[in-house]
C-alpha cells in the first residue's frame, strides 16, 4: 500500500470513528427500534424462563418492541453467557442470568469463557427466589430429619437432579452436601423444568430448587417439600417449613436471578433497559405472578445496576469460599 493509501485509509478510519461516536447518542435514543432477543440459560418451563417471561412480557409493553426468548443450554448455564458475553453491545441481545451463572460459576469453572464482571454490564434484578428441598412424592424420607438420616445412609445409591455444573439447583444441594457430608448420584438435565418433570415421575430422589418451580407441584401434591432454606417460612407455601424449624438451620439458600447486557453496551440503553424492569417490578399483575410463585420482589433500592453489580461481586465471594472447600 503507497504513502497516499495509507494516508487515506486513515482519513477514513478516523472519520468512521467520529461518526459511529456521533451516532451513538442518537441510536440510544431511539433504542430500541426492533425487537430484543433474552437468552434465557436453561430449558424452557424451569425458574430462569418463568421468571424472564413474566417480567419481559410487561417490559417490552413499556419499550415498545417484542422480546424475544432464546432458550440456550448447556455447561449449568455458562454455555449461553458465554454466548451473551461475546453478543453486541447495542442493547439488542440480553441474559437472564442468576446466582449460578454470574457466582457460583467462577469458581467451580476454571476456564469459565467469560467473567460476569469484566463482560457483563448489570442492568437489574429480577426476583430473590428462596431455595427448597424436594422429593418425589413416595421417597420413603417423612420429613428432613428422616432425609438426613435416609441420604446419610443410602448416599451410594440416592440421586439429586439438577441443571448442570454451577446451576442454583447445582451449587445449592453442594452446599447441602457438603454439610450433610455425602456425594450421593448426580443427575443432570437441561434445567430444572425437565428435572421437575423427571422428579414428579419419580425418575429421580429430590432436587434443591428454585421456590418459582416448586410451587405449582407442591399445591398439586405431586412432589413433597421438606423445607425451604430461609430464615422465614414463604408466604406461598405458608405449611412448607424452614430448614431451622426442621431441624437442620445451617442449610440457608436463596438465588436470584437478574438481567444483565455484554460489556460495553452504552449506559442510556442500560437506563432504558432497568427503567423497563423496575416498571414491571411495580405491576400489579407481574407482582402477582411473582409472589404466587414465592418469589421475593426487590426493593427499588436493590433494583438498580449498580446494587446488582455490587450482589454480583458479593456472591462470587461468597460462593467462591463455599464451593472451593466442598471441591
Ligand atoms: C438452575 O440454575 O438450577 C436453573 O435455574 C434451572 C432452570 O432455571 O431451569
Amino acid at each position: 500500500m503507497n504513502s497516499y493509501s495509507r494516508s487515506l485509509a486513515g482519513v477514513c478510519l478516523a472519520l468512521t470513528t467520529l461518526l459511529s461516536a456521533a451516532v451513538a447518542p442518537a441510536r440510544a435514543q431511539d433504542y430500541p427500534t426492533r425487537s430484543i432477543t433474552m437468552i434465557v440459560p436453561f430449558a424452557a418451563g424451569g425458574p430462569t424462563d418463568v421468571i424472564a417471561r413474566i417480567v419481559t412480557a410487561h417490559m417490552a409493553q413499556t419499550l415498545g418492541q417484542s422480546i424475544i426468548i432464546e432458550n440456550v443450554v448447556g455447561a449449568g448455564g455458562t454455555t449461553a453467557t458465554a454466548r451473551a458475553s461475546r453478543a453486541a453491545n447495542d442493547g439488542y441481545t440480553l441474559i437472564t442470568g442468576h446466582m449460578g451463572t454470574h457466582a457460583a460459576s467462577v469458581p467451580l469453572y476454571p476456564n469459565l469463557a467469560y467473567h460476569p464482571e469484566k463482560n457483563f454490564e448489570p442492568v437489574g434484578l429480577l426476583a430473590g427466589t428462596p431455595i427448597l428441598i424436594l422429593a418425589r412424592k413416595d421417597f420413603a424420607p417423612k420429613d428432613l430429619k428422616d432425609f438426613v438420616t435416609y441420604v446419610k445412609a443410602n448416599a451410594e445409591k440416592v440421586n439429586a437432579a439438577h441443571a448442570g455444573i454451577g446451576s442454583v439447583s447445582n451449587v445449592s444441594c453442594q452446599l447441602l452436601h457438603s454439610i450433610l457430608g455425602v456425594q450421593p448420584i448426580s443427575v443432570p438435565f437441561n434445567g430444572t423444568g425437565p428435572a421437575m418433570n423427571a422428579l414428579v415421575a419419580g425418575q429421580v430422589d429430590y432436587m434443591c430448587d428454585q421456590i418459582v418451580n416448586a410451587v405449582p407441584q407442591i399445591n398439586a401434591g405431586t412432589i413433597k417439600a421438606y423445607a425451604v432454606a430461609t430464615p422465614q417460612r414463604n408466604p406461598s407455601l405458608p405449611n412448607v417449613p424452614t430448614t431451622a424449624e426442621a431441624g437442620l438451620p445451617a442449610f440457608q439458600a436463596q438465588a436470584w436471578n437478574a438481567i444483565f447486557a455484554p460489556k460495553g453496551t452504552p449506559a442510556p440503553i442500560i437506563a432504558k433497559l432497568n427503567a423497563a424492569a423496575a416498571k414491571a417490578l411495580d405491576d400489579e399483575n407481574v407482582r402477582k405472578r411473582l409472589l404466587e410463585l414465592g418469589s421475593v420482589i426487590p426493593q427499588p433500592a436493590d433494583r438498580t445496576p449498580e446494587a446488582l453489580a455490587t450482589l454480583v461481586k458479593n456472591e462470587i465471594t461468597k460462593w467462591t469460599a463455599v464451593l472451593k472447600p466442598a471441591g
